[in-house]
């Protein structure tokens, strides 16, 4: 499969994918990386990983979001991609580009979906009480943070736990989730959950 990743920022996700695609039998490979902010960190490392990169900047389409995803689907079709990577994209997507890649379109959230769609969720998990907090990757649909759950993973939260402590602890579980989850969908096989960061403490 020919993936695309967008992202926005700093792109750990995009690198873990990018690790995990040059293992010779992995079934995927990053063919483009997109990202619509112009100083992503992210880009320094795909152009470095010698990805070729696009920078498709949401300003200066004004409201017209369509217009925007216009040339992100160009892209997509430009270089024959089969599967999208939303790592930290930090746009809402259309049903013009949802529906165009219906099913193709994967996404990590940082929290057990359904619990915390959204911003801030490591806060609100915290917040909540929670004793674990999680990740999911799903396939994006309409609907914001929703969508088909093909893997989720856990960590505990501790009790002397920062939103940024607990963001450091799920993001490694975020690393190891998303190739997973790609690897197992590219094969067609089932959702998996991981409690392996659980367990393993
Ligand atoms: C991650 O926590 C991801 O789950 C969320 O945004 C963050 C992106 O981080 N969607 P990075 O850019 O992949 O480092």
């Amino acid at each position: 499969e020919r993936i695309a990743i967008l992202i926005s920022g700093r792109g750990s996700n995009m690198d873990a994918l990018i690790e995990a695609c040059k293992k010779p039998s992995f079934p995927a490979s990053i063919k483009l990386v997109i990202s619509n902010n112009p100083d992503a960190a992210g880009l320094d490392a795909a152009r470095e990983a010698g990805i070729p990169t696009q920078v498709i900047d949401h300003h200066g389409f004004g409201k017209d979001r369509q217009a925007h995803e216009r040339q992100i689907d160009a892209a997509l079709q430009a270089h024959n991609i089969s599967v999208v990577c939303l790592a930290g994209y930090m746009r809402i997507l259309t049903p013009f580009l949802i529906n165009n890649w219906e099913g193709k379109i994967l996404n990590i959230h940082p929290s057990i979906l359904p619990l915390f769609p959204g911003l801030d969720t490591h806060a609100k998990a915290i917040k909540a009480g929670m004793k674990v907090h999680g990740c999911t990757v799903h396939i994006v649909t309409e609907v914001m943070d929703e969508g088909p759950i093909l893997g989720q993973a856990i960590v505990p939260i501790l009790p002397d736990d920062t939103e940024h402590s607990l963001a450091k602890r799920l993001l490694k579980q975020e690393h190891l989730l998303y190739s997973q989850v790609l690897k197992n969908f590219i094969h067609k096989e089932e959702p998996e959950a991981s409690v392996d960061a659980l367990i393993n403490g």
